[in-house]
């Protein structure tokens, strides 16, 4: 048997917008944290969707409607199995990450809220896993960080003695890159009788995951940071939680029973998941993890971590430049400020090169407060990214610093 070597420039002729040109100049996509390009394995499942397999799922006993069904199921299946071989009926599909932390908060956390609950967040943690706790009257408590961007686990460790009602924690910070211990901070919230959402957005691209071997209660992510399309993602939950959970929202496909005197509802996973869903989006979900788990992971992480140490020593010289986010455990997202020079200026003036990244806050206010800092530019690598892609990323800073400085 021949085996062929990864190779980054094989895995770039897979993603047709990487041929494309942003201002004149060849694209360079830096911004795969805000979301990652779809391999034409992608584009093509969902474009033959549309054209030859479209029908509603679950509703018709002709042939089309019951390919669409199996479609949407064998998705639900290689998602079980993407993260660690967990039953179908754990899978509920969702819009995205946020969606998966509302579900969580409406239908887990509120009906045994009492007044002062609190939820036990992190300091790092993206709106999408703040706000959702508070709308529902709980008090968000943040473990804090290391001037490096590290949990601080001592803290975290006090204050799950306190007994929050849940640990909410990203796996991987979006703006920071740092990767958080959850197996140990599982273990932790175990001790204490603490259940944990993990909020796996930036993870399942960088990584696989074992929700299982992380010992997590929920985990959620989205299908558009995993090289799929927008507006679909997917919520793991114990079936143990999902029986006791009340749907989220009423409608179509999620009853068992309708009476105008009362309704009873399906078992878990269709309880969750009422209306006509984005099953465009579940085959191409199912297409994006067959694509990845047909990849060289290992190879990819490699060459990612080259980019990293490639990317983290060329920034760290440049004067007047400081990298936001040193944790000795991150994956590609090289998060930095400048003196003298606006986090937005420095992403218009990149955009003017075809380099794309993305300043701002990245929806971690809390984050920015802590620092100290407004915002921040945010450089995120995917395994498509180059060493040239690095590089023009330093050569467009240090002209930014010539410009300005
Ligand atoms: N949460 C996404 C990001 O970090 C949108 O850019």
């Amino acid at each position: 048997m021949t085996t062929v070597a990864w190779d980054v420039a094989m895995l770039r002729s897979e993603f047709p917008i990487l041929e494309s040109s942003s201002r004149g100049k060849p694209l360079v996509y830096l911004d795969s944290g805000a979301t990652t390009q779809k391999p034409r394995a992608v584009i093509d499942a969902i474009t033959r969707f549309y054209e030859s397999g479209n029908a509603n799922i679950h509703r018709g006993v002709y042939q089309l409607s019951e390919q669409a069904t199996i479609a949407w199921d064998a998705t639900r299946h290689s998602v079980a199995q993407f993260l660690g071989g967990v039953p179908d009926e754990e899978i509920v599909f969702t819009r995205g990450t946020t969606e998966g932390v509302n579900i969580v908060a409406q239908c887990f956390v509120r009906p045994t809220l009492r007044a002062g609950d609190r939820v036990l967040v992190t300091t790092m943690e993206h709106h999408a896993n703040i706000v959702p706790w508070q709308m529902v009257g709980a008090t968000t408590v943040p473990i804090p960080i290391t001037p490096a961007g590290e949990l601080d686990l001592a803290a975290a460790e006090a204050l799950l003695a306190t007994r929050p009602k849940l640990l909410a924690v990203v796996h991987v910070s979006n703006a920071l890159g740092t990767i958080n211990p959850i197996a140990e901070l599982c273990r932790m919230a175990r001790a204490q009788g603490v259940p944990v959402l993990v909020d796996g957005a930036q993870a399942v691209s960088h990584f696989p995951v074992d929700v299982r071997a992380l010992g997590c209660d929920f985990y959620c992510f989205s299908s558009h940071k995993l090289f799929g399309p927008t507006g679909f993602g997917v919520l793991w939950a114990k079936a143990e939680h999902l029986e006791k959970m009340p749907p989220a929202q009423g409608g179509g496909d999620m009853i068992d029973r309708v009476t105008f005197e009362g309704t009873t509802f399906a078992p878990s996973p269709q309880k969750f998941e009422a209306g006509t869903p984005h099953i465009a989006g579940a085959i191409g979900l199912g297409a994006a993890i067959e694509w990845l788990e047909s990849q060289d992971r290992e190879a990819i992480h490699a060459h990612e971590v080259s980019l990293l140490e490639a990317g983290t020593a060329a920034l760290q010289a440049i004067p007047g430049l400081t990298l936001v986010g040193t944790a000795a455990d991150k994956v590609g997202i090289l998060t930095f400020t400048m003196d003298g020079i606006h986090p937005h200026d420095i992403a218009s003036l990149l955009d003017g090169e075809g380099v794309c990244i993305r300043a701002g806050h990245h929806c971690t206010q809390p984050l920015h407060n802590a620092l100290g800092l407004a915002a921040t530019a945010r450089a995120s690598l995917a395994p498509y990214n180059t060493l040239a892609d690095v590089e023009t990323l330093v050569s467009a800073l240090h002209s930014a610093r010539r410009i300005f400085g």
